[in-house]
């Protein structure tokens, strides 16, 4: 950590302990301009963080604390295709995918978008030969199931998106994805589908992981037993950066959508790890969702950090974390159709910031990312809201919802909206042991009931919260917050000193997994050079199969 990176952390931590718990409430009430200083637009979308227990002064520090960190300097060397990936040496250019503004971007000092150009032009191609009908399966029929196979970020982004954006589907079109290895996975998606009229995508960046080679070779033995080997190139297209490996499996070339490795696996639906999506969407509309993504990069380059949304909601994360210790973080879309959002989101920022050394490779000065987790709103309000509102840790949280809905009832989405809205305020204002008293014995209540009831039903009050508030739940929309979040996480990334491109911490379970698999497959192996806490596991196992 640098010297004016620690200055600005005392700093932040001095107002912290002179100013107290900040109470939100009262600083709407001595600011009635509160909310309309703080929030900040895009677009349609408005990024409300009146609710945080930041006060003015708290702001200043922490746009302070960016500047001093180099927060500027570092987002110019990542839009520059810099290598800021630097334990794998390379830039990390996944803007390049949606870059619509007809300049260059470079990596490593070459233009890339000519690449860029012709995979958008290739995969817009091939999804309207598959949703024309142009493209066919092997006996003729047109293509209405497309089963993605893929894991981590080669499904979650395109899954998340694919639900998310379900108005905007093809009619008679339906979109699968399958990551686990649990073969209950694939099992359940193939039993729901005619093999005559489905088409896979193996989306691997290296085409070599475990569960994803595995569902392949099934869904590829699936095929065969079907429609006889002569059938899979018909039914099968791959992305992947291993255009041989994909070729060896028995996907035809022209079916192999290849991207570069500047593109990190979590941030890649905008290029051809998109495709399931952009069939089942169509090309326009996912040129719309391109173009979310796009108006957020130019915000994020342009916007001075005091309205600048992605370095607010880094920065507001950093006061929960680094100067009030407040170790989860909450995403709560009013949106059923978000369902996997929050699942998305955990891999973008624990994948990428879920690290314990700086990038010079010393131990990280404080505490890094959080832990993201979330449910769709109504649903979660009546599963663990509860501690949001009365648990001992402060949560923060993120409401997301959309003022209407894309096809759904106008009535439930009012009633959606008054959820959404009475929650943040709950969350903020709270209830005081006063008011619980006065209202109990509005009801009547004996003075002795009053007593021993009013300590349950007190809210604490001043839990903190942003409201993302856009008009509805269109590609555009979607492709912005994506964005926003993605650039909230390089923000934290700038903050802490730490590389959010890479991942070497999924390694050694993957290492330790592939030198165990011959022991769990054979039961007659002997067991005494494993891990003593592990053998027991390997034992205990066979003994279930063999009663
Ligand atoms: O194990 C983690 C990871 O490497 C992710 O970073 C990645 O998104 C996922 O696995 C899938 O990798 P691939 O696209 O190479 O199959």
């Amino acid at each position: 950590m640098t010297a004016a990176v620690a200055a600005a952390f005392a700093a932040l931590r001095a107002h912290h302990s002179r100013a107290g718990a900040r109470d939100i409430a009262a600083l709407f009430a001595r600011d009635p301009m509160r909310f309309e200083r703080r929030h900040a637009r895009l677009g349609d979308l408005l990024f409300d963080y009146s609710k945080h227990d930041v006060d003015d002064a708290a702001i200043a520090l922490l746009t302070g604390l960016a500047r001093a960190a180099g927060l500027e300097a570092r987002r110019d060397a990542l839009f520059a295709g810099e290598a800021v990936n630097n334990t794998e040496g390379r830039a990390a250019l996944h803007m390049a995918l949606r870059n619509l503004s007809g300049h260059p971007m470079r990596a490593g000092g070459i233009d890339v978008m000519d690449g860029v150009l012709a995979g958008r032009a290739a995969v817009s191609a091939f999804a309207e030969g598959v949703r024309g009908g142009r493209l066919r399966g092997s006996t003729g029929a047109a293509f209405t199931d497309i089963v993605n196979i893929g894991i981590g970020g080669s499904d979650l982004g395109p899954a998340m998106a694919a639900r998310a954006l379900s108005p905007f589907v093809q009619k008679g079109l339906r979109a699968h994805f399958v990551s686990n290895v649990d073969g209950a996975d694939i099992a359940d998606t193939l039993a729901g589908i005619d093999p005559a009229r489905a088409l896979f995508i193996i989306s691997s960046k290296t085409f070599t992981t475990q569960e994803t080679m595995a569902n392949a070779a099934a869904a590829r033995a699936y095929v065969v037993g079907a429609l006889g080997e002569a059938a899979v190139p018909d039914h099968f297209a791959a992305v992947s950066t291993k255009p041989g490996l994909a070729a060896k499996f028995g996907v035809r070339a022209d079916r192999v959508f290849g991207f570069e490795d500047w593109v990190g696996g979590r941030y890649s639906m905008w290029g051809p790890i998109g495709l399931a999506l952009a069939i089942a969407i169509g090309p326009l509309h996912f040129r719309e969702f391109l173009q979310g993504g796009f108006d957020a990069d130019e915000h994020f380059r342009h916007a001075p950090l005091e309205a600048n949304i992605p370095a607010l909601m880094g920065l507001l994360g950093v006061w929960h974390r680094n100067v009030c210790g407040r170790g989860a973080h909450a995403v709560i879309p009013y949106d059923q159709r978000l369902a996997r959002f929050p699942a998305y989101l955990q891999q973008l920022d624990m994948e990428s910031n879920g690290k314990s050394v700086t990038r010079g490779g010393a131990p990280a000065a404080g505490a890094t990312a959080p832990v993201i987790w979330g449910e769709p709103g109504t649903n979660g309000q009546h599963a663990f809201f509860q501690l949001l509102h009365q648990g001992t840790d402060i949560i923060p949280v993120d409401f997301l919802v959309a003022a209407e809905p894309v096809d759904a009832d106008a009535h439930h989405h009012n009633l959606l909206v008054a959820n959404c809205f009475a929650q943040s305020e709950a969350m903020m204002r709270g209830r005081s042991l006063v008011e619980v008293k006065a209202l109990l014995a509005a009801q009547g209540l004996p003075a002795e009931a009053i007593a021993a009831l009013a300590p349950h039903k007190v809210f604490q009050g001043g839990r903190p919260s942003s409201t993302f508030l856009h008009r509805a739940l269109t590609p555009r929309a979607l492709g912005r917050l994506v964005a926003l979040y993605e650039h909230k996480v390089f923000v934290q990334s700038v903050i802490w000193d730490i590389n959010p491109f890479d991942q070497w911490g999924v390694e050694l379970g993957k290492e330790l997994c592939n030198a165990l698999t011959p022991a769990v497959i054979d039961p007659a192996m002997p067991l005494d050079g494993l891990e003593p806490a592990t053998a027991g596991l390997v034992a205990a196992r066979r003994a279930l199969m063999n009663p």
